[in-house]
């Protein structure tokens, strides 16, 4: 048994050490807001936090969440308010299908606890690692810089699509 707090609730869990922490929190806990893409780290859809860091839980083992606190994208809301950074996404219109926003918006709240005022360089790096393939990056950046406080926009950065190497 591998018991671990997910969204604020202790959950034991009757797992192999090495099962991806994804596989748990969809299959065994029905938090299906992380979403499975690529398996091997490579697009982020199944990011989460993991004791505050986000993480790619597909590369997760659980064995590496035992005994963390671990927040997705349904642990997002309080009391039934959206998080701000939800209500940004909303607000700005920044998903297409929708399929990778759950884990661009763990990654932003992540960047946005750590750095409360992050500029392009900034949330570019954090971003990086989140695909979209329907190419909503400029928009995912319009809506950090509004949560940030930062209403005005560089047009010459506002078309700029993050760069994903
Ligand atoms: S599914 Fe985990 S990074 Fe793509
Ligand atoms: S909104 Fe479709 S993949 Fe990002």
């Amino acid at each position: 048994m591998i018991e671990l707090t997910v969204n604020g609730t202790h959950q034991a869990v009757d797992v192999s050490p090495d099962t991806p922490l994804l596989w748990v929190l969809r299959e065994q806990l029905a938090l299906t807001g992380t979403k499975f893409g690529c398996g091997i780290a490579q697009c982020g859809a199944c990011t989460v936090h993991l004791n505050g860091k986000p993480i790619r839980s597909c590369v997760t083992p659980m064995a590496a969440a035992a005994g963390a606190d671990v927040v997705t994208i349904e642990g997002l809301s309080t009391d039934g308010e959206l998080h701000p950074v939800q209500e940004a996404w909303i607000d700005l219109q920044v998903p297409q299908c929708g399929y990778c926003q759950s884990g661009q918006i763990m990654s932003a709240v992540a960047l946005l606890e750590s750095n409360p005022n992050p500029d392009d360089t900034a949330i570019d790096q954090a971003m990086s690692g989140n695909l979209c393939r329907c190419g909503m990056y400029s928009r995912i950046r319009k809506a950090i810089k509004s949560v940030a406080g930062v209403n005005q926009f560089d047009p010459a950065t506002e078309t700029t699509e993050i760069q994903h190497g």
